[in-house]
């Protein structure tokens, strides 16, 4: 039988991941909105383009949890973007109160599902789920690496005039302005440490622009926040997951004692497989990236004891 992916916002961010995911071909795809016809709009859109995008799956949409039963995985794209000037905390309160609403649903008709978060605060929002969710927490990961690293990537081959694709650069720490650790330590451009390729202030400008992409976007975008690359990047978890790849991965896991931090989950290379965090991996840092891990990690803590209770 074909795997099955729920996504679940059908705002820009769910419906383009939705729409590579359909490409990808490895899974059905559902799509689950609250607003009538959206979820249902899309998909059928998405599907009508398989015959041209040499997709067999099924796209379907609704508004009903049904519709997601049995899905193998489930990524969770709801809750409010933020505007211009605001940063993804100031999101905590709204965004908590949907993600525990959607997760404890999701899980009642997936319960052997592995769930992505993505909505911000990202970091807060995996607590939240975690806790809606009853699963275990190797079963509950968040996405922001990814799509940070995507961007520390491509800023380090823009201002080296090399291929991203040949860039190995990880963000690791959390999905906000204050407690992401683009990690310099180790990046390297085709084996070739960043440091020898760029002066200290480039690399600090570099480091300054990545941490700051997603609000670049927004002050661009005016109304609503990054939704291409934020699509890719929750795609290739995804297939690791569906695929049990086991691919090691940057992604937001809870952490009980590595990079000391206890009991927070902080962004970290991962094995990600069918079971979703199937390990995690403590990478040499520098002093410096290694007490801004254990920052990031007191943050999200902070961050959870403000989240307002169910
Ligand atoms: C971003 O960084 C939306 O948090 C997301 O663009």
């Amino acid at each position: 039988m074909r795997k099955k992916v729920t996504f679940v916002g059908a705002g820009m961010t769910g419906s383009t991941m939705a729409q590579l995911a359909a490409q990808r071909g490895y899974a059905d795809v559902v799509l689950i909105d609250i607003v009538e016809g959206l979820a249902a709009g899309k998909a059928l859109d998405i599907q009508e383009a398989s015959p041209w995008a040499a997709s067999s799956v099924r796209v379907t949409g609704s508004t009903e949890w049904r519709e997601s039963a049995g899905s193998d995985v489930v990524i969770v794209t709801s809750g409010v973007p933020r505007k211009p000037g605001m940063t993804r905390e100031d999101l905590l309160a709204t965004n908590a109160g949907i993600v525990r609403s959607v997760v404890s649903q999701a899980v009642e008709q997936s319960p052997d599902a592995v769930f992505v978060i993505f909505a911000n605060p990202m970091d807060a929002m995996c607590h939240v789920a975690l806790e809606a969710s009853g699963l275990p927490a190797t079963r509950v990961v968040g996405q922001g690496g990814m799509l940070d690293s995507a961007r520390y990537r491509t800023f380090i081959a823009l201002e080296t005039g090399t291929s991203p694709r040949d860039v190995a650069a990880w963000v690791l720490g959390g999905h906000t302005e204050a407690t992401m650790v683009p990690v310099v330590s180790n990046a390297t451009v085709g084996g070739v440490p960043l440091t020898q390729l760029l002066a200290p202030d480039r690399v600090r400008a570099v480091v300054e622009r990545t941490t700051r992409g997603g609000a670049e976007i927004v002050g661009l975008l005016k109304s609503g926040s990054a939704f291409t690359a934020p699509a890719y990047s929750t795609i290739e978890m995804v297939e690791a997951i569906l695929l049990d790849e086991k691919r090691v991965l940057p992604a937001c896991a809870l952490l009980e004692g590595a990079y000391g931090v206890e009991g927070g989950y902080v962004g970290v290379p991962v094995l990600l497989g069918a079971g979703g965090v199937e390990q995690v991996f403590e990478i040499p840092l520098s002093d410096e990236e290694a007490a801004a891990m254990r920052r990031a990690g007191d943050a999200v803590k902070e961050l959870v004891s403000a989240t307002p209770a169910a």
